[in-house]
């Protein structure tokens, strides 16, 4: 019997953009299905291809990231059919909400997803979408989701814009404490990287955001 036939629904978890995530499970293990949708807009053919193919890379991306000692959720089973992923169900906060709490443990939680970010980094894996909500905590620890928007490469850039993307959504959301923060993801990054590469991505990301202004400024 396949995986899906066996599967009892708990409940829809979001309804993003591209994918609608629900809490599962299947012989007693709780598990969250997210599972690309169809699009209207899109030729049916070049439709289910996509859905695939980023299914597929998805899959891969956090099936590696696992193998070089990230904590993300264990993939459980892939249905490429069906464009969905089959995953181990996090218990936990994310990180945006454990943000607004003065949790005491909150430094110490950053600098570990710092050092967890540098060690996907140094096996050329990028996330593409490294926000705080992509972040659960469970058990003192963090673990990223949301690898839809990963990919592999050796390019600095790559790498330079996961931690402009963090610093831009901490500030956006928790000014106060924003600055604390990327010292402790920072810091925790170059425990792993080194401080040449951590030097090197900061300057990065001061060109990127020289680059925003000037857009910016173009813009108006
Ligand atoms: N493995 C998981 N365990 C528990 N909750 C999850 C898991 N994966 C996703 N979620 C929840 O579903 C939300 C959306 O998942 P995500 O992969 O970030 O999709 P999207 O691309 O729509 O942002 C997350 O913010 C989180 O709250
Ligand atoms: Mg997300």
């Amino acid at each position: 019997m396949a995986l899906r036939d066996e599967l009892r629904d708990h409940g829809v978890l979001k309804i993003g953009a591209e994918a609608v995530l629900r809490r599962v499970s299947w012989r007693g293990l709780m598990l969250v299905e997210k599972k690309r949708l169809p699009k209207p807009y899109r030729h049916p053919q070049l439709d289910s291809e996509v859905r695939v193919s980023r299914t597929l890379k998805e899959a891969r991306v956090m099936i590696r990231a696992k193998e070089v000692g990230v904590r993300c959720p264990a993939i459980i089973h892939v249905d490429l059919e069906g464009a969905a992923i089959y995953m181990q169900f996090i218990e936990g906060v994310d990180l945006r909400e454990l943000l607004s709490t003065s949790h005491p443990r909150l430094p110490d939680i950053v600098w570990r997803l710092g050092a967890l970010l540098a060690k996907l980094h140094g096996a050329d894996i990028y996330h593409g979408d490294f926000v705080p909500s992509n972040v659960l905590i469970t058990g003192g620890e963090p673990v990223l989701i949301d690898f839809g928007l990963s990919g592999s490469s050796t390019d600095i850039e790559e790498q330079a814009v996961d931690l402009h993307l963090f610093e831009r959504g901490v500030s956006a959301s928790h000014p106060a404490i924003a600055q604390g923060m990327m010292k402790e993801l920072k810091s925790g990054y170059e425990s792993v990287a080194g401080s040449a590469r951590l030097r090197g991505i900061e300057a990065r990301i001061a060109e990127i955001r020289s680059r925003a202004r000037y857009v910016k400024r173009e813009a108006t």
